[in-house]
């Protein structure tokens, strides 16, 4: 080894210790005859002292330094006159007497340090860089602490791993495939997988009884805080379970991950319906750590001569405690705001309780006073709150009051994020329709199996048909979600046909898992996690971008390598592409 201990474990104890770092310069600083230098690499920062006037011959060499230098010293240990309490290695230093220069530096285009001065697109282009920051590198072995925590867990349940393959047919799981096109199949291509769903289903056919995998995924699909092109899941699937089974596998695991990772015992996890979660939270993926749910106030409401009301499917509201105060011209931003495009309300109305009792709305002209209170009851509201009511179609209302909701709870603070909340979300609709295709969508995938008491109405009502589904969500981030399988092919044919398929393009597309069904597939069922974003929850992030070593950014590009990128002819002439334009 080039070095006998790291830059991250000396302390008092070394004192008088003769010792040999490598690493990186992170910082110079000049004193009089002495030159200080904080040298870093992956386990910390420790400070090397160069007495130049004990040791001239090392002046030329030290004046050479830059930082993002590489170089290593030999010295001693000594304890530091002036002591630094933020970092474990800050009671020493090493009083440096030779000094190898292992690789000279370019001036970084950025400081690597905590808080940088690069911009979010040149740290980007110069990622191996931004990846010596603490912050960042702390985000990655946070990453692999939680892969292999998941690893040993999923083993000691008797979990296999398995590999799927990269090069497959697409799976339908909504979202666009990326394809790749096949050289020695001219004009064919392969589909990068959206998750291993068929396969880890194959596997329980072929008897793997319980399967995982920490692997790639690929969607092409517009990108978000939360969204990558290429992503990575804990893929799971089990056999002879039911869906109580698998919630209790999961919760074991996700527990596990809380008190290894975080230190936090939650307690089991709540299990809300999709309807109540929708109902209340205005969300399938509820964040529960406040309150301030929604209220219904159709019945209270209506039937006034207030059209706006009185043609809605959904009136409903959330009350903003201690928010009577508010001026003009913040209702009017925050009407604004629910105006805007991601929101998509049409208005907003609000009810002012005064400090001294009274209430005030900006539909008066519709309701009493003895109205007024009959709503502020419902949302049990006090002097001082401030109801705000939004109306239209049920399931757009529903999601504009849940995004106003997490909105109000952000501004009045009520959102602690030292505070985790897990919980189950079951009972999804099977099905979601679409109006503009006209046409019904498998609302997690297709090869999800109806709650059995349900399947006659796959024929008579096909919208009402629930799924043996479930979703994990942790402080209102969808983490994990899954399903009981169908694993009979005559259900599977049937479901092909409810979304659509022709018999002959559901045995095109999916004929492969079909034929497999007919050669005893177990009842199975499983679940996957989005891993990045699990990583990014219990690192405190905002972006599962920072917990991806390599990621990419919001247009799907990657700055450093520069890609996607034109190929050349000869290659395109190989694999049979003509480009139009
Ligand atoms: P689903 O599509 O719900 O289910 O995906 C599972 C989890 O993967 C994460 N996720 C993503 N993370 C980052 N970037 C993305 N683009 C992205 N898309 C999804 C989410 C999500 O909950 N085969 C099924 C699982 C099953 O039924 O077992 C599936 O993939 O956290």
């Amino acid at each position: 080894m080039l070095r006998t201990h790291t830059c991250g474990e000396l302390n008092m104890q070394f004192t008088g210790q003769f010792v040999t770092l490598c690493g990186w310069i992170q910082r110079i600083r000049e004193m009089g005859g002495m030159t200080f230098i904080d040298l870093r690499d992956r386990y910390g920062i420790t400070q090397l002292v160069f007495n130049l006037q004990v040791q001239p011959d090392l002046f030329a060499k030290v004046k050479e330094l830059g930082r993002e230098f590489v170089i290593s010293a030999k010295g001693r240990v000594a304890e530091r006159s002036s002591k630094n309490t933020k970092i474990p290695t800050g009671d020493i230093e090493i009083l440096v007497d030779s000094l190898e220069i292992l690789n000279a530096s370019k001036i970084p285009p950025f400081t690597i340090e905590d808080n940088t001065d690069g911009g979010e697109e040149l740290r980007m282009k110069y990622r191996y860089l931004d990846l010596r920051r603490t912050v960042v590198r702390t985000n990655i072995e946070l990453r692999h602490r939680m892969a292999i925590l998941t690893r040993n867990y999923m083993n000691e349940q008797g979990f296999i791993e398995i590999e799927t393959p990269v090069l497959i047919k697409s799976t339908p799981e909504g979202a666009r495939d990326f394809v790749v096109p096949s050289r020695m199949n001219p004009g064919q291509f392969y589909a990068l997988p959206q998750s291993p769903q068929t396969f880890k289903q194959l596997l329980m056919v072929a008897g793997f009884d319980r399967y995982f995998q920490v692997v790639k995924c690929f969607r092409d699909e517009d990108l978000r805080a939360d969204r990558q092109p290429e992503f990575s899941q804990i893929d799971c699937e089990m056999s002879f379970v039911t869906q109580e089974d698998i919630l209790n596998t999961f919760e074991g695991l996700a527990k596990y991950l809380f008190a290894q990772v975080k230190g936090i015992d939650t307690g089991d996890f709540p299990r809300i319906g999709y309807d109540e979660a929708m109902r209340e939270y205005g969300s399938d993926k509820p964040d529960i750590r406040f309150g301030m749910k929604l209220v219904e106030l159709n019945a209270t409401v209506k039937n006034r001569g207030f059209k706006v009301f009185d043609d809605a499917e959904l009136v409903a509201g959330i009350n903003a405690t201690g928010c009577c105060e508010y001026s003009r011209k913040q209702i009017d931003e925050l009407t604004d705001w629910v105006k805007r495009p991601q929101v998509g309300a049409s208005g907003l109305v609000y009810i002012r309780y005064g400090t001294d009792g009274t209430l005030k709305s900006s539909v008066d002209k519709f309701y009493s006073a003895d109205d007024l209170k009959a709503i502020a009851a419902q949302f049990s509201a006090a002097p001082g709150d401030l109801i705000l009511i939004l109306a239209g179609k049920m399931e757009k209302t529903q999601n504009a009051l849940g995004t106003l909701r997490l909105e109000m709870g952000k501004r009045l603070g009520l959102i602690d994020p030292k505070v985790f909340k897990p919980l189950w979300v079951v009972n999804f609709p099977l099905l979601e329709w679409d109006e503009d295709s006209k046409r019904f969508y498998a609302k997690h995938h297709p090869f999800t199996s109806p709650v059995p008491q349900d399947i006659p109405l796959l024929d008579t009502d096909p919208g009402s048909v629930r799924a043996n589904a479930y979703d994990l969500v942790i402080n209102g981030v969808e983490i994990g979600g899954g399903s009981i399988r169908i694993h009979n092919r005559d259900l599977q044919k049937k479901m092909f046909q409810v979304l659509g398929f022709t018999d002959e393009l559901a045995q095109e597309q999916f004929g492969f898992l079909m034929n497999a069904f007919e050669y005893g597939a177990p009842p199975h069922g499983g679940i996957a996690f989005g891993f990045d974003r699990w990583c990014t929850i219990f690192g405190g992030g905002e972006s599962i971008r920072d917990f991806m070593a390599f990621p990419k950014n919001n247009s799907g590009r990657d700055v450093m390598i520069d890609t996607p990128s034109s190929i050349s002819e000869e290659q395109l002439k190989e694999l049979n592409i003509k480009l139009t334009s």
